[in-house]
């Protein structure tokens, strides 16, 4: 049985984070400077169903078997043994590596995930669909977030930019002209199953407050997804800034993100704002072309630990 390896891009959620998971649309692209890698090679004198695991990024050095239940890279492998009906696991080494950064919004655990999804399947010659790895991802999501809405393991599985409804068919995004964005990382881990549920708490406690902020949201990721597929990516400044303003009235900014944002605007991006879970992790800014370098610099002056320049495409 030859080694298999699979990759998986990061991503960055461009608009509606939080609202998604109260049925909001959301819209999410890759960002491929960052990604996860799974490579697989059979343990060839190892006994049958030995799976060594290593995966440095997250301080992981294990058999399988030695894992507890919910360990989401655990049940990453329990599911897919289960989805493809393998019953004699041949002996395997899976190594898992890579550059997205842990709860930082860049959906390091949806890629690993997929990446690891599809690596295994290959290696058991029951190579997954998208469709399959995507569902399969989703189910781990829930380990990683509590009630996830899924757009994580969707834009990474089809590593295209998507509108996002959960519970609704995919949806891929035509991007008619493309956009740079700058992404700045407070360098603050906060998992998303907190933020997540803090709005919970407060969504349960102001319903009227708070599906009145998700309707907002909802009606302003209409306007971009219209400004992006009609080429008009300039409109797409003043949607995020709003989309700021709603996330900081749904609680998940802090002050880290807040300075970044207000940089990123400082020096000239057309727009800016947190992106994924909030509380920490990353923002996102809107850049003309050639002032990227300058919106990263004016970031890491305001305190950003890492800066990324993407285009969306
Ligand atoms: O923190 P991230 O980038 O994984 O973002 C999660 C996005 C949320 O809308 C906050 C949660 C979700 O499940 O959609």
């Amino acid at each position: 049985m030859p080694g298999t390896t699979a990759t998986a891009p990061g991503k960055i959620i461009l608009f509606g984070e939080h609202a998604v998971v109260y049925g909001q649309p959301a819209i999410a692209a890759p960002v491929r400077q960052v990604g996860i890698q799974a490579t697989v090679t059979p343990a060839l004198r190892a006994p049958k169903g030995s799976v060594q695991i290593q995966a440095p990024i997250v301080g992981l050095d294990a058999e399988l078997n030695s894992l507890p239940e919910g360990h989401p890279v655990a049940e990453v492998l329990r599911l897919l043994f289960a989805r493809t009906k393998v019953v004699r696991v041949p002996a395997f080494n899976l190594r898992i590596s890579g550059n997205i950064p842990v709860a930082a919004g860049l959906g390091s655990g949806a890629a690993v995930s997929v990446a690891i999804l599809r690596a295994v399947s290959a290696f058991l010659g029951r190579p997954l669909e998208d469709a399959a790895v995507n569902d399969l991802a989703f189910e781990i999501e829930k380990i990683y977030h509590g009630t996830p809405s899924g757009v994580d393991n969707t834009v990474i599985t089809y590593a295209r930019p998507v509108y996002y409804v959960k519970g609704k068919p995919l949806e891929l995004l035509r991007v008619g002209k493309p956009f740079e964005i700058v992404i700045g990382d407070t360098g603050i881990a906060s998992p998303t199953s907190q933020t997540v549920g803090n709005v919970r708490k407060h969504w349960l406690a102001q319903p009227e407050k708070f599906e009145s902020l998700f309707a907002n949201v909802g009606a302003l990721v209409q306007a971009a997804r219209q400004a992006i597929e009609e080429g008009k990516p300039e409109k797409l400044g003043e949607l995020m800034n709003n989309n700021h303003q709603y996330l900081c009235a749904m609680g998940v900014s802090a002050p880290a993100l807040d300075k970044l944002v207000t940089a990123a605007r400082s020096a000239g991006a057309a727009g800016a704002k947190l992106s994924g879970g909030g509380g920490g992790g990353n923002m996102i800014a809107l850049v003309q072309t050639g002032t990227a370098s300058a919106i990263q610099a004016a970031l890491e002056a305001a305190g950003a630990v890492r800066t990324l320049h993407t285009t969306i495409q």
